[in-house]
């Protein structure tokens, strides 16, 4: 028997069952403790084995696929040819199992816990603020904790490195950074002597006012004091016993049998090539970075796997006189560091082709991948998205391959690949070894990987390219132009390389290439990837870049060539991030107020440490029950048909399978909606999505319930599907009613103005990408109760749906919401869904179902925000000012109507932005789609409707040809004014907040240092933008605006507080403690929060609005106020007493210690007919300021800096206001410039992981970011007159996306373009680039639409 943590696992009594026939013995150690698994299963992933196994669930699984880091755990082995420990960061989640054989495993557990003691990687996050939802933070804490392992003093690069491969959504990354740089070289504390970066006032920045001006403002929201220090001395030992027994080890051949699959790992080349021999069909695997990925999401199935991770030859590097030979199984990390350490001891000629892997190597996936992934892997794959491939094939590397009968070696050219994901390898070979080339003096290489985000993204297109020059001059010997993302393999451009050989390098050659290329490098219209005018260009802008930088260096070398102009230097350069700075200002409490009064301070969020130490419970996290099952959905792969069949046939007889659940299993109710009832739980003969429900198969376990929902046939009939907005407006595919928004007399303001404008935009959607996907447990009990855990911001709500569908009433069911691993609306009612089904499913079995949704899963059946279509008609006199506005907007609603009404009244509450215009008329319009429902998405329809304003806005200030800045400040609402729905905006703040921002951004200075920038230089251009917001705070729907709140005071002191609101990251929790503990005088460590539950406060609003923090608050004031009231006798009759002893007294004296409380916003109700009648209890109010710089002939973009002002009244708690403001403003980031879903044009999303839906990550944060909550900001309608904060900051991060359209006018300048353009968002690399018309756009013209069938559809 052995022990994890103290808890016996099913580990130990599997080693006593029986083995299966054949198989070795894995052993392991999992955090110090030994393993000994004698049934491996070559199927397992590390991750699945931690937290079902092990019961370790600290590890989060966010995605499956390598791109999220939230299952990052560290590998450390011991090398016996070095006798060094290595420590690597890995992604447990395509960690086989099998692999670890000799592997010491730390996962967060085995750093530090909260009851033993914290780590300081653990302890740093957590009091930095750097953890919100927490489900994303073991994952950093553990990329953190690798990277001091192997670096205990590491530079702020060396982190922003190892975290190139974790997500975050929550906290916007920058007080994780912050909060971490305290371990690196550049950062702790300067102890007040100030340093060359700044001083520990501004978090590293130079401070922005000299202190005294600012008395009461406070910038930091942690006290380093506060930190354990860190003593790398002090970390677990690698186990001794592991030491010993892979010392003794020679051959490490093993083999491990499952059900389905067998692995074997050679211990020799020999044992190797013998076993491909034998089964020419089996799979190598390495780092599994890719097959993991085809045997999850596309469901191959390789019954031998070859793992030759260990053998020598395979890992050996060789320096030979002509290059370095690398093995195979050398992974990218070790490769890097191979190469780097050769460009610098090596002549610099020589290391052209070096210094071209190591530009790829940067931008390759994240560094838990580098650190398995094999640069043979990389090779094999062969996909044509590959970035090695195109150096290895530009710099015509040799590959040596091998069976057992020999070996040959072969060029990587165009004969290497012999179609998508094939080579010349034959069944039986394997790929020994790679020899990257030394360059010779007369030859440059250079490469180029352009993808939508710049960490962690598959390639665009990606290029390498080579020239060789007869020595001594420009005249061109050789040139190598090798392309990925062009064709189904790499490909070389050979028909334009052989044009221009013997013709010099100058603009001439220039010209004949880039016509050439566009006529070589052809794409169809419909080819997958889409974006195809684009990645034309790019291979002519690459192809640029690369000829300007050759020029450069011939130059340098002395030949006689062309001059590169100093404006165009700029295109040359290589992008470097710039390590972040930031600041952080907001409103000290006034001195002298008690220290256990913490409303106002900085309070770090109350779960933090938890989340940190991995011992926080998330829904997936609750132990398993004896008797429980897992269930899988069984979904539409159709858009839009009628169910002719469903064939259950195979599933039926697959291992583990217990039964399916259809439409008939409901005992009561299949409607099921949060308003209407106008969807179903299980689809019943129609289908109106894909992703729509038809079924769920129950089995033992998660993978046999996937596998079998795999296994049912469905026949379709299928019908006529509408996909896009503009599908819906031609066939009129509209849900009622259709809202109209007037105020004002329109024919009279268009009469009024000197100017007409029309514009349309359109705006995409976006993926919640909460970092804890879908997930329910259901349990059934006595009597018709069935209790639900549940990751929903809705727990009322699932109630009622759940208790509709069981057929019983709303007092059987119980839901229960400890914390959520990230919410932003898309737990608000998508969830009910799951949470319904799984239900039935242990209402129909009697027995405890779970079910977490995989992310592909997710993403495909959950919705996500609203994409908007706008058209404007906007009037306005010559001085900028707007005197009529008529938009109409188009939301594509999906198939059902979910929140999608209240979505376009707030879109039609906001489309006005910030500016008053007299006469106004908005239309709403609810498309029907086949796409499954949108839903909540913080903004909830404001950002939708600010960001057409902002668009027409934008319009107004081009085509008067005046600064965009003067005439939204023209148009800003002022104290006093009315909005179009009439109501009148008192405490206004917005000016003040406008006026520090263009002081606190320096926003003339700056306006100046672009212009000249962009004088200077012609591919790159600046841009800058400032833009308002003011969003209105309530629910819309009146009757929402309610909230309770239950306390109970115990004997012993001790506060057990209730209230309605769920958990999701943002910190809830904490600010009512903070709130509780105010009102009844009583430190804020006697107070505790458990969970929400439905049978504690009843009938709650689901968690949204961002009205969470004042309903609730205000309910546990009331609460809080009735019993600080009854305490109030014992307090006075004994003043000199403790908490305790007025609590035991009035317990004694028969007094009721629990009181609930209750509280609904007074004067709302907004009526749309006679257009009276209070919308919002308040707004809250910020200004953003953002510059950006683009690179023209890429279309990527990087932010410089952003100043945010936000008013959020006298804030709760500052840590957490100013956490929501950069998390939103990250989010709103994402949505505005980076985020695309694609569907095909029959309504199938094709973008389902962070593989292919980019949301921001480390490297996208602002290089200086500003973020100051407005002060002495006084206000009366919400707690302690504070203000809303989760959404009214998102949409601020649209100053990046006009930012970067002030950048593209620029650009459009050169080519004599001016005026208003249309550009929709988000501004993603490509839209940018095709903005920027050129020489180069215009050899790439686009097919006509209409002629073709594109591979994605705007929707
Ligand atoms: C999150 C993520 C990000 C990624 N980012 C990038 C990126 O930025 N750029 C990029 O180009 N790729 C990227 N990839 C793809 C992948 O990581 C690489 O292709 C990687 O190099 C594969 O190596 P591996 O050892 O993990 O391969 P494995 O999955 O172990 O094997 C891959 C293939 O190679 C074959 N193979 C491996 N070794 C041999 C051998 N010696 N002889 C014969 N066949 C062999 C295997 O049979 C298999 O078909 C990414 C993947 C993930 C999951
Ligand atoms: S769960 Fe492993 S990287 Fe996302
Ligand atoms: S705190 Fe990072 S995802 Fe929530």
């Amino acid at each position: 028997m052995r022990e994890v943590n103290g808890t016996q696992t099913q580990t130990q009594t599997q080693t006593q069952t029986q083995t299966q026939p054949g198989s070795d013995e894995l052993v392991f150690f999992v955090n110090g403790k030994k393993i000994v698994e004698k049934n491996a299963d070559p199927e397992m992933t590390l991750l699945t084995y931690l937290r079902r196994k092990l019961r370790l669930t600290g590890t989060k699984l966010g995605c499956a696929e390598g791109g999220c880091g939230a299952c990052t755990v560290m590998l450390s082995r011991y090398q016996t040819h070095t006798q060094q420990l290595l420590h690597h960061a890995v992604n447990a989640c395509l960690a086989p199992l099998c692999s670890l054989h000799l592997v010491a495993v730390t996962t967060v557990e085995g750093i530090g816990s909260v009851a033993r003691k914290l780590h300081p990687v653990q302890e740093r996050i957590a009091k930095a603020h750097g953890s919100q939802c927490g489900f994303c933070t073991p994952g950093i804490v553990m990329s953190m904790y690798a990277l001091l392992r192997n670096n205990p003093t590491p530079k702020m690069a060396d982190m922003e490195e190892a975290f190139q491969g974790n997500l975050c959504r929550c906290t916007g990354y920058r007080p994780i950074l912050e909060g971490y740089k305290t371990l690196t070289v550049e950062g702790g504390c300067c102890g007040g002597r100030g340093r060359d970066n700044g001083c520990c006032r501004t978090n590293g920045n130079a401070p922005e006012k000299p202190p005294e001006e600012d008395a009461d403002e406070a910038s930091s929201l942690f006290n380093t004091a506060d930190f354990a220090p860190f003593d790398p001395t002090q970390e677990v030992i690698f186990p001794p016993e592991l030491m010993s027994l892979t010392k003794g080890q020679r051959s490490q051949s093993l083999r491990f049998h499952g059900d389905r699959v067998a692995w074997l790992q050679p211990g020799s080349l020999d044992e190797f090539l013998r076993l491909k021999w034998e089964h020419p069909d089996a799979r190598v695997v390495v780092g599994n970075t890719e097959v993991g990925i085809e045997v999850k999401f596309k469901n191959m199935l390789y019954p031998v796997i070859l793992a030759p991770t260990f053998i020598p030859e395979l890992n050996a590097v060789t320096h030979t006189d002509d290059g370095v030979v690398f093995g195979a199984a050398c992974t990218l990390s070790h490769m890097g560091a191979v190469l780097r350490e050769a460009v610098a001891t090596l002549p610099p000629h020589q290391t052209e082709v070096f210094l071209a892997v190591l530009e790829q190597l940067r931008w390759f996936a994240g560094q838990q991948i580098r650190n398995v992934a094999a640069v043979g892997g990389n090779i094999m794959t062969a996909s044509p998205i590959s970035d090695l491939n195109p150096v290895f094939m530009a710099a015509g590397c040799k590959l040596t391959l091998m069976d057992k009968d020999g070996s040959r070696v072969v060029e990587m050219d165009d004969k290497f690949f012999t179609g998508y994901r094939k080579t010349v390898l034959r069944p039986q070979e394997i790929l020994l070894s790679i020899e990257i080339p030394y360059s010779k003096k007369s030859q440059f290489v250079s490469a180029f990987k352009q993808s939508p985000r710049r960490e962690d993204d598959i390639s665009i297109v990606t290029a390498a390219m080579s020239v060789t020059f007869t020595p001594g001059t420009n005249v061109v010997e050789d040139l190598r132009l090798s392309y990925g993302g062009m064709a189904p393999t790499t490909v070389l451009a050979k028909k334009t390389a052989n044009k221009v050989l013997g013709r010099r390098w100058g603009e001439e050659l220039l010209q004949e290439v880039c016509s050439s290329l566009a006529e070589e490098m052809t794409l169809s219209p419909s080819v997958p990837g889409g974006m195809v005018t684009y990645r034309r260009t790019l291979t002519l802008s690459l192809f640029y870049k690369f000829y300007l930088t050759v020029l450069q260096k011939l130059s340098g070398q002395g030949v006689n060539v062309d001059e590169v102009g100093s404006d165009c230097l700029s295109a040359t350069e290589i992008y470097h991030p710039e390590t972040p700075t930031s600041v952080q200002i907001y409103q000290a409490v006034p001195e002298g107020r008690s220290q256990d009064d913490v409303v106002g301070r900085p309070m770090m969020h109350l779960s933090a440490l938890k989340q940190a130490t991995g011992e926080a419970i998330y829904c997936d996290d609750v132990p398993l029950y004896e008797n429980e099952l897992y269930l899988a959905l069984i979904t539409s792969s159709k858009a839009h048909a009628r169910i002719l069949s469903i064939d259950t046939a195979a599933a039926r007889t697959m291992p583990g399978v217990v039964c399916f659940v259809f439409a008939d299993d409901i005992p009561g109710s299949n409607a099921t909606g949060p308003v209407e009832y106008d969807e179903t739980v299980l689809a019943d003969h129609q289908v109106t999505c894909v992703g729509h429900i038809i079924g769920a198969v129950v089995a033992d376990t998660q993978l046999q319930a996937q596998r079998a929902a795999k296994a049912v046939r469905i026949q379709y009939e299928e019908l006529q599907p509408v996909v896009t907005i503009q599908e819906a407006i031609a066939t009129k595919s509209f849900y009622q009613p259709i809202r109209t928004l007037q105020r004002g007399d329109l024919e009279a303001g268009f009469k009024q103005a000197d100017h007409i404008l029309e514009g349309e935009m359109h705006m995409g959607g976006q993926e919640h990408f909460y970092l804890e996907t879908n997930v329910s447990l259901a349990v059934p009990r006595e009597d018709g109760e069935m209790e639900l855990f549940v990751s929903t911001q809705s727990a009322s709500k699932t109630q009622s749906l759940v208790a509709k569908a069981l057929g019983v009433p709303a007092n059987r069911v119980v839901v229960r919401v400890k914390r959520m691993g990230g919410g932003f609306g898309g737990k608000e009612s998508r969830t009910t869904i799951l949470s319904t089904v799984v239900a039935v499913a242990a209402n129909k079995l009697k027995r405890p179902i779970r079910c977490m949704l995989d992310r592909d899963e997710d993403m495909l059946i959950t919705g996500g925000r609203h994409p908007f279509f706008g058209k404007y008609k906007v009037g306005f006199l010559n001085s900028g000012k707007v005197v009529a506005l008529d938009v109409s907007f188009y939301s594509n609603t999906g198939n059902s109507m979910d929140l999608s009404l209240s979505v376009m009244e707030r879109a039609l509450f906001h489309m006005e932005n910030s500016y008053n215009v007299a006469n106004v008329r908005g239309h709403g319009f609810l498309c029907r789609t086949n796409l499954p429902s949108n839903t909540a998405f913080r903004g909830f329809g404001g950002p939708q409707g600010m960001m057409i304003a902002e668009s027409w806005m934008t319009d107004v200030a081009q085509s008067l040809g005046r600064p965009a800045e003067e005439v939204r400040r023209l148009n800003l609402y002022m104290e006093g004014d009315s909005t179009p729905y009439n109501q009148v905006l008192d405490q206004f703040t917005l000016d003040r907040c406008w006026d520090e921002c263009l002081a606190r951004s320096e926003y003339e200075q700056r306006r100046a240092a672009i212009e000249l920038y962009n004088r200077k230089n012609r591919w790159t251009k600046r841009g800058l933008a400032i833009i308002p917001t003011k969003f209105g705070i309530s629910f819309t729907a009146v009757f929402l605006n309610q909230a309770g709140a239950l306390v109970h005071i115990y004997t012993d002191g001790s506060v057990l507080l209730t209230h309605g609101g769920t958990e999701m990251g943002q910190g809830l929790h904490t600010k009512m403690v903070q709130v509780a503990s105010r009102v009844l005088g009583v430190s804020s460590s006697k107070i505790h929060i458990t969970e929400t539950s439905t049978n504690t406060v009843p009938n709650t609003s689901p968690t949204a609005a961002s009205a969470s923090s004042d309903l609730n608050g205000a309910a546990v004031q009331n609460a809080c106020q009735i019993l600080a009231e009854r305490l109030e006798p014992y307090r006075n009759k004994n003043p000199k007493g403790s908490w305790e002893d007025w609590v035991k007294a009035a317990y004694f004296d028969r007094v009721n210690l629990s009181a609930n409380g209750f509280y609904k916003t007074p004067d709302l109700g907004y009526d749309f007919d006679s257009n009276s009648g209070r919308a919002f209890n308040y707004y809250s109010y910020g200004v953003a300021c953002s510059e950006v710089e683009i690179d023209c002939l890429t279309g990527a973009h990087k932010n410089l800096s952003t100043t945010v002002v936000m008013d959020v009244g006298h804030s709760l708690n500052p840590a957490i206001d100013i956490g929501q403001v950069e998390g939103a403003f990250m989010q709103g980031l994402g949505l505005f410039t980076l985020e695309e879903l694609h569907y095909s044009p029959k309504g199938v999303l094709l973008t389902r992981g962070p593989g292919a839906y980019k949301i921001p990550a480390f490297g996208d944060i602002p290089t200086k970011l500003t973020v100051s909550l407005l002060r002495d900001a006084p206000h009366d309608k919400a707690i302690f007159a504070s203000k809303a904060v989760g959404e009214p900051p998102l949409f601020l991060a649209s100053s990046v996306f006009f930012a970067i359209k002030d950048a593209i006018s620029a650009a459009r300048a050169e080519s004599g373009i001016s005026g208003p353009f249309r550009l929709d968002s988000p501004a993603s690399a490509e839209r940018i680039r095709n903005a920027c018309s050129d020489r180069f756009t215009k050899l790439c013209p686009p097919a006509e639409p209409g002629t073709f069938t594109p591979w994605s559809v705007q929707v």
